[in-house]
């Protein structure tokens, strides 16, 4: 009888992962509603204590753990995105299977006393691939991602509807844990259209959803596609009382809500980890507590992005895998000191009636000696089916979403020549007969290759590389592979094999290893033997850059710059015994060798690994004989400020000169930058580069000049101040890949109150086509 009901129950729990169940509509035992000054949860006022968890970033298996280190830091609402992209990879093909079963995930967070409030999308940021949108709408050639095109917004709505019948059942109205929807992400950052945001609004409504509708924007976006019909929150790292007054501008009455208050940042390949400012974020926490506000801390817990599923920041900065986010609940679910101090805060804040529990027992964690991996499989040897194609075409026009694909031509026997491959997304390692010529790198927009000379025809291989589809503005129009012609010498190269390499289970279960070391682009096989499960992490200092699975899983993308070195490995992913590693290595390993550690290795760059040996190509400035289009004063304050030139100007470069900083202080600082064409419109950043700039700082924190063209405001470009000080006046270049007419720009200063080092007061603008030398 035992054993009978234990397989019933087994049989119940694998059903559940594979064909998770939409949950029964139940009457309501609360209500929520949005008051005239509070949030009011069965008529009583109710402050939002929430915190951002990813079910898609958790492994299923300790969604519960997690829910419940979110309740013991004092919280008692989580906040989910969902991703549109992981629910339907291919279009019409829906899938809430595994760590896509958000039902189940709200399901826990209701038994957890916790509720939740819901990011469907269908944009939705948050340093996902693509932002969360489908690749396969990238079909299209000329559609307009988050508009009213009808090829976008119909796919989108069709979402809606499959999330509302779904997750519908779980709002609180219907006896479930769900108090809020919001519509879109962020929109104010992209455009202006209230009938596009009320056309997804009418969608959730369509879908079932009866609970109050939401958007965010951060403060300086919230005029823009504002209705009047859906609540707004802010969203802010700083400054929450200048956040909220920015708010009180389209909310004169109602609770006021920081949608996304930051406790610390992602993390991008080459660029230092980011760490939190945590007195700064306690006091904050507090403001907002002793002023009634509520708020979401995105994220309390990150986790990580498995899987091929990490983004990119624009221009193009792919982001880790790992997504601790320096937040208060660690990438492998611990407690931290900024945890115990926000548990501490919250305890002096809690309702009448709220209690917080003991945080749940940290899962058991395991090191494993070195291994070496004994069996490779070379990507040119396991090639699979090519597709003949006149030329090259993106990846998404072979119905490919995600890894890598090979385009191989014949090139006739001739003298040396460079190859031109047009922009490439995002690397691509160039071989002739097999032969290493170099890397084609998106990051420099270094797409020539040198070849050369050929006594017979020989095989050019471009094996390009796609990372994560870049998550913000748009650039999210992120087409991988090569776009367009190449040409050798200017003759275009024609008839092409090209064969797809998407990385799948499919593909890996198809993988031909032998017992070889090999050299090159290949995968790597061996096997860890344990004796006791739990999590680990994988230290991966000795590999190039690629993927890994342990298992079949998928545990992310590696990069030997840093600044992650390990890939954290789920406990629940390994068993006793004998456990398979996988790792692609499209560079080739130092030593084919993986350990398992006990801590994470979050914060080791190695700049000097980087195969683009500077992350910038060496230019002169050469500002000598430019003529400034503008010299003027930029205001004091966190505030954005719009210049215009008094005549449009002309060039593929512009260049800002700091003459001097409005606290006297040798520092510059750009929280970003946005330039404008000859209609006033801000100029997409794709194909956007950072040419040139005198100082950043890198060392003692991320100062990366990047930073000030990827549209985020929470993080910024500053000239070195660890260990040096150089002083004004400081230039910062932008490459706009090609000539641009410009109008005026959109200056954000380095955010944040008080005494915020580096805020330009005295500079020149220059526009033109030879402000650097190459
Ligand atoms: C924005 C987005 C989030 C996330 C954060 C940065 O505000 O709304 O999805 O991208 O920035 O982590």
């Amino acid at each position: 009888m035992k054993s009978t009901l234990l397989i019933a129950s087994l049989a119940f729990a694998t059903m559940q992962i594979l064909h998770p169940t939409i949950a029964e509509a139940r009457p309501p035992e609360h209500t929520f509603a949005i008051g005239t000054n509070d949030f009011l949860l069965d008529g009583q006022r109710f402050e939002i204590r929430c915190g951002e968890i990813h079910a898609a970033r958790v492994p299923r298996e300790y969604w519960r753990h997690r829910l419940q280190m979110a309740k013991a830091m004092g919280l008692n609402t989580v906040c989910a995105y969902l991703f549109w992209n992981q629910i339907e990879p291919r279009e019409g093909k829906f899938d809430w299977s595994g760590q896509a079963d958000v039902a189940e995930f709200c399901r826990i967070a209701q038994e957890e006393k916790l509720w939740v409030i819901l990011r469907p999308g269908s944009y939705s940021c948050a340093e996902w691939e693509m932002g969360g949108l489908p690749w396969w709408l990238l079909k299209y050639d000329d559609i307009k991602l988050r508009t009213r095109d009808p090829r976008f917004l119909d796919p989108a709505k069709k979402y809606l509807k499959e999330v509302g019948r779904v997750l519908g059942p779980m709002q609180i109205t219907h006896g479930g844990p769900i108090l809020m929807v919001q519509v879109e992400n962020e929109y104010g950052f992209l455009g202006k259209d209230v009938n596009y945001m009320g056309e997804l609004r009418q969608a959730l409504v369509d879908a079932g959803f009866n609970v109050p509708l939401f958007e965010c924007n951060p403060p300086y976006n919230l005029k823009n596609g504002f209705r009047p019909d859906l609540f707004p929150v802010v969203n802010f790292g700083a400054d929450p009382a200048g956040g909220f007054r920015a708010l009180r501008g389209v909310l004169p009455q109602g609770p006021l809500m920081c949608g996304e208050f930051y406790p610390g940042w992602f993390d991008t390949w080459g660029s230092p980890h980011h760490t939190g400012n945590t007195p700064r974020y306690l006091g904050d926490l507090e403001y907002m507590l002793k002023h009634d506000e509520s708020f979401s801390i995105y994220m309390v817990h990150g986790g990580t992005t498995f899987g091929l599923w990490s983004g990119a920041d624009r221009p193009f900065k792919p982001d880790t895998s790992s997504y601790d986010y320096d937040a208060p609940i660690s990438e492998a679910g611990w407690t931290t000191e900024k945890f115990f101090q926000t548990r501490q805060l919250f305890a002096q804040y809690l309702l009448p009636g709220e209690t917080i529990p003991e945080p749940p027992a940290r899962n058991p964690v395991i090191s494993i000696s070195p291994v070496e991996l004994t069996e490779s499989a070379p990507v040119f040897a396991n090639l699979g089916k090519a597709v003949a194609s006149k030329t090259p075409l993106n990846m998404e026009k072979y119905d490919q979403d995600h890894g890598c694909i090979l385009y191989r031509t014949a090139v006739p026997a001739g003298d040396a020549g460079t190859l031109d491959l047009g922009p490439v997304h995002d690397f691509g390692f160039v071989f002739l007969d097999g032969k290493q010529l170099g890397i084609a790198d998106r990051r420099t927009s270094s797409f020539k290759i040198k070849v050369p000379a050929r006594s017979q025809s020989a095989t050019l291989d471009v094996l390009v590389e796609a990372m994560g589809r870049v998550n913000f503005g748009e650039e999210v129009h992120d087409r991988k592979g090569i776009h367009g012609p190449v040409k050798l010498d200017g003759t275009e190269l024609r008839d092409w094999k090209v064969f797809s390499l998407p990385l799948d289970k499919k593909m890996l279960g198809h993988l031909h290893f032998k017992k070889a070391p090999t050299t090159g682009p290949a995968f790597w096989r061996g096997t860890i033997k344990i004796d006791q499960v739990g999590d680990t992490f994988l230290d991966l200092r000795s590999w190039g850059k690629g993927v890994v699975w342990v298992n079949g899983h998928c545990l992310g993308r590696y990069w030997d710059i840093g600044p992650t070195q390990t890939a954290y490995v789920p406990g629940p992913w390994l068993k006793k015994g004998k456990n398979e590693i996988v790792i692609l290595d499209l560079l080739g390993p130092e030593k084919p060798v993986v350990a398992g550690l006990a801590q994470p290795i979050l914060n080791e760059l190695h700049p000097e690994k980087d195969f683009a040996r500077s992350h910038r190509p060496a230019v002169t400035l050469t500002l000598e004989n430019a003529k400034p289009v503008l010299t003027a004063s930029f205001a004091p304050g966190s505030a954005l400020q719009e210049v215009h030139l008094d005549a449009p100007a002309k060039g593929r470069y512009f260049c800002i000169e700091s003459l001097n900083a409005h606290d006297g202080k040798p520092y510059a600082a750009i929280g970003e930058l946005d330039v404008l064409d000859q209609s006033g419109k801000p100029i997409s950043h794709d194909g956007w580069s950072v040419a040139y700039v005198d100082s950043e700082e890198r060392e003692k924190e991320d100062g990366t000049a990047e930073n000030a063209i990827d549209g985020q405001t929470a993080n910024y470009w500053h000239t070195q101040w660890g260990s040096a000080q150089p002083n004004h006046p400081h230039r910062f270049v932008i490459d706009f890949g090609k000539s641009q007419t410009v109008s005026g720009f959109r200056y954000v200063p380095r955010q944040g109150t008080g005494d915020v080092g580096g805020r330009i007061k005295d500079y020149r603008i220059y526009v033109g086509d030879n402000l650097v030398q190459r």
